[in-house]
């Protein structure tokens, strides 16, 4: 018998999926990652979201005070499905959202009710040559859900090959010092070792473990507890 394996790695399954479904939150919300959100990041860092999805993710920070969030996918049709809700949930707060594009030129303090949060359509594997990514870098924080899993999926020809190539472009739009977020299923994520191409940066990586929402373990008894994992990978300078 053939089994045919989801290919998370690929657009089209992205695409074909979104047709469908119209929400849909991976591992967990903001609730379930709190204690680990606030304790390495502030309202005040400049975030990038990649693999938004139709996750809440990006409207929770909004709600928990941060108000400069880039949110990406490169699904067209996930985008513009997030930017309509956006224009609801900030109308609810009673925030001021304008969904212009970015410019270099933008400011960076804002009054507080006053939202720079963006949905955009890119390709994170190589979100250092689009020009609207950019002009917003660097980012104090690059935070993802489940993004760097899909990478991986597409890991099986060469060890870490996707996520070799994808630390190297959160390495290009973070500050030094700057924090990559992975919110991940796997506890192996070993971005210290990686090889390095010239210009890739180096990580220091703390790794927390949160236990599963108790929908997820609450399954016939002495089944073993299920658990998330975050690698805090902060971006070293290069002297470090
Ligand atoms: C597993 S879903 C996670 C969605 C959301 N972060 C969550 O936690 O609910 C992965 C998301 O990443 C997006 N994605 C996958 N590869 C991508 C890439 N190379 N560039 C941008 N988005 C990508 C997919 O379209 C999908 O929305």
């Amino acid at each position: 018998m053939t089994v045919h394996a989801r290919r998370y790695d690929e657009k089209s399954y992205w695409e074909q999926r979104f047709e469908k479904e119209s929400q849909f939150e991976w591992l967990g919300d903001y609730q379930v990652f709190r204690s680990i959100l606030e304790r390495y990041m502030q309202p005040t860092d400049k975030v990038l979201h990649l693999g938004c999805g139709t996750s809440r993710l990006g409207f929770d920070l909004l709600a928990h005070g941060f108000r400069q969030v880039a949110n990406v996918d490169y699904c067209q049709s996930v985008v513009d499905r997030m930017t309509g809700r956006c224009r609801t949930f900030c109308d609810q707060l009673g925030l001021r959202w304008e969904p212009t594009l970015p410019t270099s030129e933008a400011p960076t303090n804002h009054p507080e009710n006053d939202v720079q949060i963006h949905w955009l359509t890119a390709d994170c594997m190589t979100m250092t040559s689009d020009p609207t990514l950019t002009a917003l870098a660097p980012f104090d924080i690059v935070i993802d859900k489940t993004l760097t899993d899909t990478i991986c999926c597409g890991d099986e020809s060469e060890p870490d090959l996707g996520l070799r190539a994808l630390a190297g472009q959160v390495g290009r739009m973070l500050k030094p010092g700057g924090r990559w977020i992975i919110i991940s299923y796997s506890d192996d994520r070993p971005l210290e070792t990686l090889p390095k191409q010239p210009g890739d940066c180096h990580w220091k990586v703390t790794r927390h473990r949160v236990l599963a929402p108790k929908e997820v373990t609450d399954r016939p008894m002495f089944t073993p507890d299920v658990y998330y994992h975050c690698h805090i990978a902060q971006k070293l300078a290069s002297s470090e």
